[in-house]
């Protein structure tokens, strides 16, 4: 397989040089899927510039036209469904069946913005005055910075792109470099629906170079909204660079997602649940289960049918028809190792032959393909997790799930809020009183009840708090608070200056008046 050569596109511009970086094929480490020339801050500052330079007449566009090139879009995604499904697999491997929802994500997310196009809606206020009204606007910020990460290579970063897009803003997209193809065949998918060159840029660049030319255009007034997902670690040097510029940018981190199963709870349903929140893309999806927090009296039932579960799920190569298959990329395996060792002695470790890389000395069971190529790891079933591990307080991002017990239902809530993340967070209960009570008292941003803490859909806010967030929220019509800002109009055509307050007409109500008694 010759790999595809990729540059950073500026206003429809390939960015000549560049140091070299190789996209592999995490289930076949020795197939680069492209390479990369990764571009310095300079040139993000340049991509800042082009977006700029072509935003207005984006801006100009009429909505319900925009609304129309977000339908072609949608329209081409789903023409290429499989071959975009095809490439996330292969670069990222994620299961065939998860990329193919992954797209689908990106056709729901358009199918959702094309409409907002004949609305934007602002609103038409009464004035205190008379033969004066009073209006709201929706415009546009301006250039949107959207720097992703690549377990959702492309549905997480339409959910920035297309609301940007459709609200008239210009757009730097800088995806993860590990899922560079993927990035680069949704851009030339936006392209081709219509999206001017200038008014969606590609950069491809490192943590540091993405930083400084963030930096660099924010010092510039180049940049008037950045959206990041990634690490809570990174999302707060973003955050903090963005307050010194008086920005609030969209953020959406880390989530250490928790699961209570309630004493009246069907078992098989939380433990379905548990595996594919647990395991569904190796645990690497920011609403991953993080720890299951389970009545002591289902205690033992659960993690024998959980671990069996576990134990039966086939993993290995994503092409075929697995629970997950490979860690993202090499950082992710390093990451992942790391976590390991923080398996300690009153930990049970269950759900599989051995922990670690999947080997020919430590292998799986009917695991498909060949282990040693890709970077596959066994899962984990860690019980007996306590509140102050390091496992239970820090988000792993790897196929271990930690499980834990609780008494009574205050002890359950603050197990969950505990590690100070609010991404996701699920109960299984049949009660619908607990339900409410728990969606009340946990921290998180989205509660499921009965359901997996991932596979949120596509058109509910989407975001968390603490240590997940800075209370931004992405999709839906929610989204649009990000990427527009309110202007507000008043107009008197009275003839004469009328002051607010002051030149308000009164009524003089009678206040001392009660009525009569019987
Ligand atoms: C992420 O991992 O950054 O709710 C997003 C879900 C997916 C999105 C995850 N729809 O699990």
């Amino acid at each position: 397989m010759v790999p595809i050569q990729l540059t950073s596109i500026i206003d429809g511009n390939e960015v000549e040089g560049g140091a070299e970086y190789s996209s592999r094929n995490p289930s076949r480490c020795d197939e680069v899927v492209a390479a990369v020339r990764l571009a310095d801050a300079e040139t993000f500052r340049r991509a800042a510039e082009s977006a700029k330079a072509a935003q207005r007449a984006w801006a100009d566009v009429p909505a319900p036209v925009r609304g129309r090139v977000i339908a072609s879009l949608g329209r081409l995604v789903e023409s290429n469904k499989t071959a975009l499904a095809a490439l996330v697999t292969q670069e990222i491997g994620k299961p065939a069946a998860e990329a193919l929802g992954e797209v689908q994500e990106i056709i729901d997310t358009c199918d959702f913005f094309l409409g907002e196009g004949r609305r934007l809606y602002g609103q038409t206020v009464p004035s205190e005055m008379p033969d004066k009204q009073l209006f709201t606007f929706r415009v546009p910020v301006g250039v949107a910075a959207v720097i992703t990460a690549g377990n959702f290579p492309v549905a997480v970063p339409s959910w920035y792109l297309v609301p940007a897009l459709l609200c008239g803003n210009a757009v730097v997209w800088k995806p993860a470099e590990y899922a560079s193809a993927s990035a680069r065949a949704f851009a030339e998918l936006a392209w081709r629906a219509g999206v001017p060159a200038g008014v969606l840029n590609l950069v491809f660049a490192d943590g540091p170079a993405t930083y400084d030319g963030l930096e660099q255009s924010l010092v510039a007034g180049l940049v008037q909204k950045v959206g990041f997902t990634g690490s809570s670690a990174v999302g707060s040097r973003i955050g903090e660079l963005c307050g010194r510029h008086l920005q609030s940018p969209c953020l959406e981190l880390g989530g250490k997602n928790p699961m209570v199963i309630a004493p009246d709870a069907e078992l098989d349903l939380a433990v379905e649940g548990a595996l594919f929140s647990g395991f569904g893309t190796a645990g690497q999806r920011c609403t991953s289960l993080g720890t299951v927090i389970v009545h002591a009296d289902l205690h033992d039932e659960f993690v024998r049918r959980f671990d069996a579960a576990v134990r039966a799920a086939t993993i290995g190569d994503p092409t075929g028809d697995v629970l997950y298959g490979p860690l993202l990329d090499e950082k992710f395996a390093d990451g992942f190792e790391k976590v390991l060792g923080w398996v300690t002695a009153h930990h049970r470790v269950l759900g599989s032959s051995a922990v670690g890389r999947i080997t020919g000395a430590a292998p799986r069971d009917g695991f498909v393909g060949d282990p040693e190529a890709g970077l596959f790891y066994h899962p984990v079933v860690l019980d007996g997790v306590r509140p102050g591990d390091e496992v239970f307080q820090q988000e792993t991002f790897g196929p271990l799930v930690g499980v834990t017990t609780y008494r009574d239902f205050d002890e359950a809530v603050e197990l969950a809020n505990a590690p100070g993340y609010g991404l996701s967070a699920a109960i299984y209960t049949t009660d619908p009183a607990t339900a409410f009570r728990f969606r009340n008292r946990v921290g998180a941003g989205m509660v499921s009840v009965n359901n997996s803490t991932s596979g949120a859909e596509a058109h509910l806010p989407f975001g968390g708090n603490g240590k997940s967030g800075n209370g931004s929220r992405q999709s839906g019509i929610w989204v649009l608070d990000q990427f527009t800002r309110w202007q507000s109009m008043n107009w008197d055509f009275s003839g004469k200056l009328q002051k607010a307050q002051m030149d308000v007409a009164t009524v003089a109500p009678d206040l001392d008046y009660r009525l009569p008694r019987n």
